[in-house]
């Protein structure tokens, strides 16, 4: 998806089929201004209200019921005062216009730790964070306008039907190794690093206006983990410090996958319930399905039994378009999951369908229910240790979180 840098004013003769109008381009030549010039727009989950959706989904059948299942298996999570809820995001749903729906619900205590992939933090959230746009692809996947090739040399990267300015994520790619040259040489969590990214934007002028997932959760102390930390543009600002400081003779930074698992797990020890809010599945599923057994593992090593004293989540929900035939995680059942003892089958419920879509109705629901009145929230990213070695702009004041 990343490509060497090019020269970027082309202007590309049209060699597809995507209807035009009266579009400024009918003389069939884009230019990248005119490629990047339609902005995705995130939905507001409280401008209008999911409730009246599920209440007609619930009496229906197929994946209408289910979701209406799992939005009430949601508003459960939140009702209950002793539940820490945890979120996983796969695939590109930042990107995808589903940025603001997750900070309404951050900023309204109903998310207490976020499990990712590193696209979805850092590619797409830390990089809007930092007033980078994604944008809308003219015509269609099926009949582009321009073709991949011509994108490749224009510097546009494309997910599906939406392009990104390959400029702006190198941009961000060194924003990310800014952040890690600034730590004090040594190996840190993921969490570690994201919470200096949200310090890094709630702290400068630039860009304390712009709306970020990672400032947000900075703000209201809900830990961010990314298991495949380098497996997304905190990889190439962490493959930059790493040479430059090989090459100069000094410190590395490194990302600790270990540390991860260890804190995640410390998560579940600290809260009497957990339940699941999956979006896609991937790594970021098994890696919160499995801080049960982790836990496990830790109570039997001072004397407790391998199952039993610790609880499995007990709520859970995935929405996928993953499938279960194939014996691969993504679409894996969570009924699957209690045989491994990960997650209970009291309160569970797989929705299958694709989440831009589909997750806006769950959260607007789970908003106007407002179940999450009587919560605080878990400010879990007060569990762990202040951070000695992290950089001073992570340390100053934090904003004032509700
Ligand atoms: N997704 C990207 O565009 C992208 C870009 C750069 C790097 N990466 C990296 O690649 C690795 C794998 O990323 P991934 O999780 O995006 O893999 P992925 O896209 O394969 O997602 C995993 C699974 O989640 C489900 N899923 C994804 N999007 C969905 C949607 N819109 N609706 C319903 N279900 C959906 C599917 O079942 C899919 O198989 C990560 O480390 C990530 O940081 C991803």
């Amino acid at each position: 998806m990343r490509h060497p840098r090019l020269a970027c004013s082309l202007t590309i003769a049209f060699g597809g089929t995507g209807t035009r109008g009266n579009s400024p381009m009918a003389n069939g030549k884009w230019t990248k201004q005119e490629l990047l010039s339609k902005p995705i727009k995130h939905v507001d989950i409280t401008k209008f209200d999911g409730r009246s959706i599920i209440d007609s989904y619930r009496n229906m059948a197929y994946s209408s019921r289910t979701l209406a299942n799992a939005a009430d298996i949601y508003s459960m999570m939140l009702k209950d005062k002793e539940c820490g809820v945890i979120l996983t995001l796969a695939g590109s749903l930042i990107s995808a216009g589903l940025k603001k729906a997750i900070i309404t619900m951050l900023e309204n205590n109903m998310i207490d730790a976020i499990v990712s992939t590193g696209a979805n933090i850092v590619d797409q959230d830390f990089f809007e964070g930092l007033g980078f746009k994604h944008y809308i692809a003219p015509g269609s996947p099926e009949a582009p306008p321009v073709d991949d090739m011509t994108l490749r040399n224009m510097m546009i990267d494309r997910i599906y039907d939406t392009y990104i300015n390959e400029d702006d994520l190198r941009a961000c790619d060194h924003a990310t190794y800014e952040i890690f040259n600034a730590f004090e040489p040594g190996a840190y969590s993921s969490r570690e690093f994201i919470e200096a990214m949200g310090a890094y934007l709630a702290n400068n002028s630039k860009y304390a206006k712009n709306e970020s997932i990672v400032k947000t959760c900075y703000q209201k102390r809900v830990p961010i983990f990314v298991p495949a930390f380098s497996d997304c543009s905190a990889g190439f600002g962490i493959v930059l410090q790493q040479t430059e400081a090989i090459e100069e003779g000094r410190g590395q930074v490194a990302f600790d996958s270990g540390k991860d698992f260890r804190e995640l797990t410390d998560i579940k020890l600290a809260c009497k319930d957990t339940g699941l809010l999956m979006l896609g599945g991937g790594v970021p599923k098994n890696f919160a399905q499995d801080i049960v057994v982790a836990a496990e593992l830790l109570n039997e090593r001072k004397g407790g039994k391998a199952r039993g004293d610790i609880g499995m989540h007990k709520y859970a929900v995935q929405m996928t378009v993953a499938d279960s035939r194939d014996g691969a995680l993504s679409g894996s059942t969570l009924r699957e999951a209690c045989s491994w003892g990960k997650v209970d089958v009291v309160h569970e419920q797989m929705v299958f369908g694709e989440l831009s879509a589909l997750f806006p109705i769950l959260a607007s629901d789970a908003y106007h229910r407002k179940a999450w009145k009587a919560r605080k929230g878990f400010k879990f990213a007060d569990l762990f240790e202040k951070g000695d070695g992290m950089p001073t702009f992570s340390k100053g004041k934090l904003a004032k979180s509700k």
